[in-house]
This record gives structure tokens, sequence and C-alpha cells, in this order.
């Protein structure tokens, strides 16, 4: 297994080119198992999960293959097994996208039900919802969600939770009804820029959807949908990561493809607490004055502050001067990384779904164990500015949503390695 070795406290210092958004990757190369014909999708990241998504496309008959140019060709070779595997989504629970399109297109569809991971329970309830609301049959067998439907049927359906929409439910819900009969309206939808790139993408096949962006969603069936070329956006949560990056390590970080549109509350947060961010031509940047302000940071959908940069966020208000109050409102229980913070000499003190972070002086390097994508991603942002050395442990957790990590943390100056646990024992 994989560990990253930092010594902390180099400023960092560059440029860094922001890669392609995860989160629209995986809802869009689901969406071609609607296809009739090859797609060909551009600035998809080189990740764990999307080469986990690969092999489950691979499943369900799709040929998926990395050009020499970088792009994903993804074309339905046969459509005869519509089961994606206990095994495959346990891994990635974006494996639960391939739901909505399934049933569209098969007229049935096997989904292992994802269960719950490092960041709490995440029901799939409203994924239901929604495609029951097009008319769908759905049960529980053995673990596995089976949706059947022989014609679906355009419908209103309110994808609103306790937590507010839901991605990737709305994603699911917006695929299906693109091959349903007639019109479906999703109020409540999420308003995530991955939804306006799946809904942008969509809508290059053929289909018919409008009002992404926006609380409500309206599609229009149509018959079919062919392939297309499409290029993902930019990550905005890679992105927030490096802004934060440059700010903790008091540096100067300019982002090339990245999209400060898509990153308002972020922007803010990051001005509130003393970094001075810039716009750039495709970009920004990013530097810090010594001095850290606290902030009270409430993750929400979007367009407020997201959750996959909340762990990110701490880290940084750890060395703020005074007193932060950080709320999780999508993930009550995302807190994993306080533990190991602590170790690090941070000063955090939980209360239900807030934590509230007294800045210290610094922050001391320390084994660390990674426990979920962005929990990971703030130790390594704690180790690059804690006095000595920083081992951060079960590094594949970072590997699946961010690409080569330690390759540009390097070119920016960081002083950071990747080793296997038996080098450096
Ligand atoms: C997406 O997950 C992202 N994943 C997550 O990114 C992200 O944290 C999350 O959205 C919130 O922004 C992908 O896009 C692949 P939700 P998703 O359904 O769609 C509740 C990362 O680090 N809920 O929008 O699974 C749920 O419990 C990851 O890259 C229901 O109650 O999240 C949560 O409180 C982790 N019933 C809230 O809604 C449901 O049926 C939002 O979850 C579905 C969700």
């Amino acid at each position: 297994m994989d560990q990253f070795v930092i010594q902390g406290g180099s400023r960092l210092k560059g440029t860094v080119r922001i890669g392609g958004s995860k989160n629209a990757a995986l809802p869009i190369m689901a969406a071609t198992l609607l296809a009739e014909g090859p797609c060909v999708i551009r600035n998809v990241p080189d990740l764990m999960d999307v080469r986990t998504m690969s092999k489950l496309m691979g499943e369900l008959g799709a040929s998926v293959t990395r050009q020499p140019d970088g792009a994903l060709r993804i074309v339905v070779e046969e459509e005869s097994n519509s089961h994606a595997r206990y095994e495959l989504v346990s891994q990635m629970r974006a494996g639960i996208c391939v739901l909505g399109p399934l049933l569209a297109k098969r007229r049935k569809a096997r989904v292992s039900m994802p269960g719950g991971c490092a960041i709490g329970a995440r029901p799939v309830n409203l994924h239901l919802r929604g495609l029951e609301a097009l008319g769908a049959q759905i049960e529980l067998q053995s673990g596995d969600i089976v949706a059947t439907g022989k014609k679906l049927l355009g419908a209103s359906v309110f994808l609103g939770g306790p937590f507010g929409s839901t991605v990737t439910g709305t994603a699911n819900t917006m695929m299906a009804a693109t091959l349903a009969e007639g019109t479906t309206v999703i109020e409540c939808a999420a308003c995530e820029p991955e939804i306006v790139d799946l809904a942008d993408f969509l809508n290059a096949m053929g289909a018919r959807v409008s009002g992404a962006g926006g609380p409500r969603l309206v599609i229009e069936g149509v018959q079919r949908l062919r392939g297309t070329e499409f290029a993902v956006i930019p990550d905005r949560i890679e992105a927030g990561t490096f802004m934060i990056a440059a700010a903790i390590t008091n540096g100067e970080v300019a982002l090339s493809q990245a999209r400060l549109d898509h990153m308002v509350a972020v922007t803010d947060t990051l001005r509130q607490i003393g970094a001075i961010v810039d716009a750039s031509d495709g970009g920004a940047v990013v530097s810090s004055t010594r001095r850290l302000n606290p902030v009270d940071v409430t993750t929400l959908p979007y367009p407020g502050f997201p959750t996959d940069l909340q762990a990110q966020a701490m880290a940084l208000l750890c060395l703020a001067d005074g007193n932060s109050a950080i709320t999780e409102k999508i993930y009550p229980d995302r807190f994993i990384h306080v533990a190991e913070l602590l170790r690090m000499g941070a000063d955090i003190r939980k209360e239900g779904p807030t934590a509230i972070v007294t800045g210290v002086k610094r922050l001391i390097g320390a084994p660390v164990m990674a426990s979920d994508l962005r929990a990971s991603a703030a130790l390594v942002l704690a180790g690059l500015v804690a006095r000595g050395r920083t081992t951060v442990q079960r590094v594949y957790h970072i590997d699946r949503g961010y690409e080569r990590i330690e390759t540009k943390l390097q070119a920016l100056g960081a002083d950071i390695q990747r080793v296997n646990d038996k080098d450096s024992q």
C-alpha cells in the first residue's frame, strides 16, 4: 500500500493545470449507455474511480478505450448484461449512475445497493423516487436494486430530501427521463455544475433538457439518442484544493483551466480568510499574506460552500488567528479527519454537525491515516505546512479523486514523495 511522506515548510509557487471533473465525468460515462453509436469524451481525468467506472461499463457491454490523444471512446457493443455488481458499486458509489440509463435504454436494471461509506449513511431513496415517478417498478433482491419498466412515462417529481436535493439522484432521474414518453419535470433538482455538464452532454446526444443549473429541470422525452463528442468541465474540487494549498503554504499558485465562476462560495471564503484570489485568463492566481482570519463555514448544496472542500478548509482554519465554526449540512458525520488533525496538534472541538476550530501557531508532522478522498487531501495540506515529517497512509483514497496529486504538488515545490509501505520500513 502506498503512503505519502511529506516534509512540511515549502512555499508553493508556480502553475498547476486542473484536470477534468471526476463528478461530472462519472455520470457522463454512465450516460453513454443511452447512446446509439460511439461517444468520445475529452478531459476525463485518469483516476481510480474512472478506471472502476470503465470496468463497470465493460461488464455492461460497453467498450471503453483511451485514445492516443487522451480522450475516452465509449461504444456500447451489446446489451445483454444489465447487472452492476456489488464488487464494483461498493468500491465507487457513482456506480449507481448506471441505474437510470440502463432502465431507460434496456427497460431493466439490476444495480447493487451502494451502502454507506466513511462520510455517512448515504441513502438512495430519492433516486428510487425519481425512477418510480416515471413508472418503474422497483424492488430489492439480495442487496440489489432491481428496476423494470416496459414503458417510462414523463411525470413531475420532487427530489428534495432532508439535506437538500441529490446530485446523482437528479442525474439518474434526468437520464431516465430523456427516453421516457412525454415531459418530465424535476422540482428541487440539484443545481451543481456537474448536473449542467450532464444536461449539456445529453443535449449533445439529442436529448431535450432545459433548466439545468436551476431547481426546475424540464425534460422532453425523445425516441433515441446518438453518440457525440464532448469535453468535461474542470474539476472545481481539485481547483479548490490547490487554492487552499496556496493559502496554507503562504505561496502563490496559478491555476490553469479552472472555472472560477463555479467556485463563488469558495473564492469568497478564501478572501475572507485573507487569501488573495485573482481571476486570470482561463483560471485564477491565489496567494496569501501571512495572517489567516478565522471564518465560519457552512457546507450547502451549490452554489453554497461544497462539502467536498470542508475537510481541506478545516486544515487551513487550523492555522487561523482565532475561532472558526465549520458546520456540515450535507453529511453531518463527515468529520473523520478531525481526529487525524488533532494528532498533528490542531485544536478542534466537535459539537454535533459543527466543528469549532481554534487556530494554533503551528501543526506538527505525524503519521496519519487517510479515511476518505477529501479527508485525505486535507491531511496532505496539513502535512505541507506542518513542522517536520508527516506520513499519510492509505493514499489509495486520494487516488480515487486526484490525478497524480503528489506530482502536481512537487512541481509547485512541495517536498512530498509516494513510497510503498514496505520501502519505508
Ligand atoms: C455527490 O454525491 C458527489 N459524488 C459527492 O462527492 C458529493 O459529496 C455530494 O454529491 C454532495 O455534493 C458524485 O457526484 C459522484 P447527494 P451524491 O445525493 O450524489 C442525501 C466526492 O468526494 N440523500 O447529492 O451521492 C444524502 O445523504 C464525493 O467526490 C438522501 O437523503 O450526494 C446527503 O445528505 C463524495 N437520499 C444529501 O442528500 C438520497 O436518495 C446530498 O447527497 C440521496 C441523497
